[in-house]
């Protein structure tokens, strides 16, 4: 497990400008979701300040990493991966960590103890800071607004000032991850750190050579969502970087895609370089099949995850989300089924969970629409701690039937 007290130096030498230079080649589709700042000299120079700035986690931590995914590969452990929609800068003190990293390890264990093999934890947390958008704008009290864009971009208040992209909070979500990390490394949590890959210019500021080769450390396990999945710029950074990293796939991803992706990430084809990790709600019993079977006509090695989170969102007459227990739980069976049938290997689930008791962001019953939710979520809903429990103990039922 990690443990930065035997981690080698961290290096510091700059090395963003030769990396972008190298992602931003000719053709390259931009990102879509790229922010407008109003003093791009001011956004510049907090990235120049990003590239000197100590790393967060060691290259170490991330070799081992990946040891364990090739465990998890090859059958011999399953993959947790969890934690909030969006964290917000005001949870990064100890006491909160401790609360969020004990939730995370009490359902790691359960999930150990019920499936009888080891557990690979990795918690949406340290960095989980920026959140693309499917709409630019949103109605707040009669007021069009820009949309909430994470803690690391603009600020959740719901009035114009607050949403106004400051690239002062590139530094800041900087500082409260560094912080978050040396707080999980004090307690010994053992787990790993992940978040969205998304501004590339925060992602390559702390993106360091090694002995030669590329490493992210911001994270040890970036992940591209769906809004991302199409950003030639995307693939072309992780493809550069030697950290394990993660696709998600929808309903409407373009298989041909998707195999030209992986190619171009993991050449070699190396063990536990991707994982694939499936939300596709209803459309899973359709889209799965064909997914696994191109996966495997072309021989490609990854590690398949089930999101049964973000396609069961829906919005309350209030313009809410929430997710319903019981889609969540249809979409892990199916997957579970699914690979079955396909002689494939689901290895692991990726959610979305608070450490809090009695939140309603994810509902049983639809009669708990009617009254005014419990609803701390930055962005999604999460499963409460009870119910982040029940949802372990159902992918345990489905893994053994
Ligand atoms: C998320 O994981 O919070 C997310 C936005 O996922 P997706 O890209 O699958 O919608
Ligand atoms: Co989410």
């Amino acid at each position: 497990m990690p443990s930065g007290r035997h981690s080698i130096t961290h290096p510091t030498i700059d090395t963003s400008t030769s990396l972008m230079h190298l992602i931003n080649q000719p053709g390259c589709i931009r990102y879509a979701q790229q922010v407008r700042y109003q003093d791009m000299a001011a956004w510049q120079a907090c990235i120049k300040q990003l590239a000197k700035k100590p790393a967060i986690i060691s290259a170490q931590t991330i070799y081992q990493l990946h040891e364990q995914l090739e465990q998890v590969l090859k059958q011999h452990a399953l993959l947790l991966h969890i934690g909030d929609c969006a964290e917000g800068f005001a949870d990064a003190t100890e006491a909160i960590t401790q609360k969020k990293s004990q939730h995370f390890i009490q359902m790691k264990n359960l999930l150990a103890q019920g499936s009888l093999m080891p557990v690979v934890l990795i918690a949406r947390i340290a960095g989980q800071y920026v959140k693309p958008r499917s709409q630019i704008w949103e109605m707040c009290a009669g007021e069009y607004l820009p949309v909430y864009r994470g803690d690391m971009i603009n600020a959740h208040q719901a009035n114009k000032q607050a949403r106004q992209p400051d690239p002062q909070r590139l530094l800041l979500g900087y500082q409260c991850a560094k912080r978050i990390w040396e707080d999980l490394e004090h307690i010994s949590a053992p787990l790993f750190i992940s978040h969205e890959c998304s501004v590339l210019e925060y992602e390559t500021a702390l993106t360091r050579s090694v002995n030669g080769l590329y490493y992210n450390l911001s994270t040890h396990y970036p992940w591209l969502g769906v809004r991302t999945l199409h950003s030639n710029w995307h693939h072309r950074y992780l493809s550069l970087i030697q950290n394990p990293i993660a696709f998600k796939i929808n309903a409407d991803s373009d298989v041909q895609r998707l195999l030209m992706h992986i190619r171009q990430c993991n050449p070699l084809n190396l063990p536990g370089r991707i994982s694939l990790i499936t939300r596709m709600g209803r459309a899973i019993s359709h889209k799965l099949p064909i997914v696994l079977q191109a996966i495997k006509e072309n021989k490609l090695s990854v590690i398949w995850v089930s999101d049964p989170m973000h396609a069961n969102t829906q919005l309350d007459h209030c313009g809410l989300k929430y997710r319903l227990l019981a889609d969540i739980f249809q979409e892990i069976s199916e997957s579970v089924r699914i690979h079955k049938a396909h002689n494939s290997h689901l290895a692991g689930l990726h959610l979305e969970t608070s450490y809090e008791e009695g939140l309603e962001e994810c509902i049983d019953d639809k009669k708990q629409l009617k009254r005014t939710r419990y609803y701390k979520s930055l962005l999604d809903p999460r499963l409460n701690q009870g119910q982040s429990l029940q949802v372990i103990k159902y992918f345990i039922h489905c893994l053994s039937e």
